[in-house]
């Protein structure tokens, strides 16, 4: 069955516009709610743990949404849930308007455990080819779509940015959605995708994900 990428699109469009018009942050009330979050995300949003992702440029309906679907376990994990619990709403809305305009830096991207350079370049090439076109083959759809062609995403429909997040955490929430701990994407957009994916093409569309770089200088002017 194929699943008609436009309507979905318009239908984010509407869905978020009439979000945001609702809840506004307010970025200098929610940097003062992130003391609890600098441990494991950094003080400005740039975590060094290749586990915690980076929240830094995420757009912040992205990120308020996080917080609630933690809280209503479409999305588990163990240490969020408990922090999500302690967030409100309307707090969540202030944190998402703080982190939207920190600036991402580069993540670690130890591509390491591949022994030579010709590995870690077909790991890419791969990558690039997912990212880009898709896989005719097996009906997954280009992530460019969606995420953008620098993978800067949509910001402004509340696609998570995928540029220089850690590829461990890529990899992790990307199978997360494969194996249902994670169900917290409106019409299993992403699960759709991964459901079509191998580890291996997993992985590589993460690195490849992850090297991509964010015009972040735009959306500061
Ligand atoms: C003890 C470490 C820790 C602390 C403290 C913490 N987080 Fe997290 N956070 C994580 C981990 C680990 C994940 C990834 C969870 C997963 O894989 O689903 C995460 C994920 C998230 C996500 C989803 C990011 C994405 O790209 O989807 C958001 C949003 C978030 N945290 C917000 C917060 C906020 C806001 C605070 C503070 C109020 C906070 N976190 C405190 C460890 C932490
Ligand atoms: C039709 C649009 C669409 C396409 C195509 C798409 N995505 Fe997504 N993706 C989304 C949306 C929307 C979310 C946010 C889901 C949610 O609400 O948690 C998302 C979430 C993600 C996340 C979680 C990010 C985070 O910070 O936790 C990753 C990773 C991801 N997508 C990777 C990909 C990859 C890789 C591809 C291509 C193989 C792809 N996506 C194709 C729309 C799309």
């Amino acid at each position: 069955m194929s699943f008609n990428y436009q309507h979905w699109l318009i239908g984010l469009m509407c869905l978020t516009l009439n979000f945001s018009a609702n809840a506004q942050g307010d970025a200098e009330i929610g940097k003062s709610k992130t003391m609890a979050c600098m441990g494991c995300h950094g003080p400005t949003g740039n975590s060094f743990v290749p586990n915690f992702p980076a929240l830094a440029g995420q757009p912040a309906s992205y990120i308020a949404k996080q917080i609630q679907d933690f809280k209503e376990a479409s999305r588990q994990n163990t240490t969020m849930t408990g922090i999500a619990l302690s967030i409100s709403e309307t707090d969540a809305h202030h944190i998402g308007a703080f982190y939207e305009f920190q600036v991402k830096t580069p993540a670690m991207k130890n591509i390491a455990h591949l022994k030579t350079d010709a590995q870690k370049t077909a790991l890419l090439t791969l990558g690039k080819k997912l990212y880009d076109h898709g896989n005719a083959d097996t009906g997954q759809a280009a992530c460019f779509v969606c995420h953008g062609s620098n993978g800067d995403a949509l910001v402004d429909l509340g696609v998570p940015v995928l540029a220089n997040q850690h590829p461990q955490y890529l990899i992790n929430t990307l199978k997360d959605f494969k194996n249902r701990k994670r169900t917290n994407d409106d019409e299993r957009v992403m699960r759709r995708i991964v459901d079509t994916m191998t580890d291996e093409q997993i992985e590589a569309v993460s690195y490849y994900s992850s090297y991509l770089v964010p015009t972040l200088e735009e959306k500061k002017q």
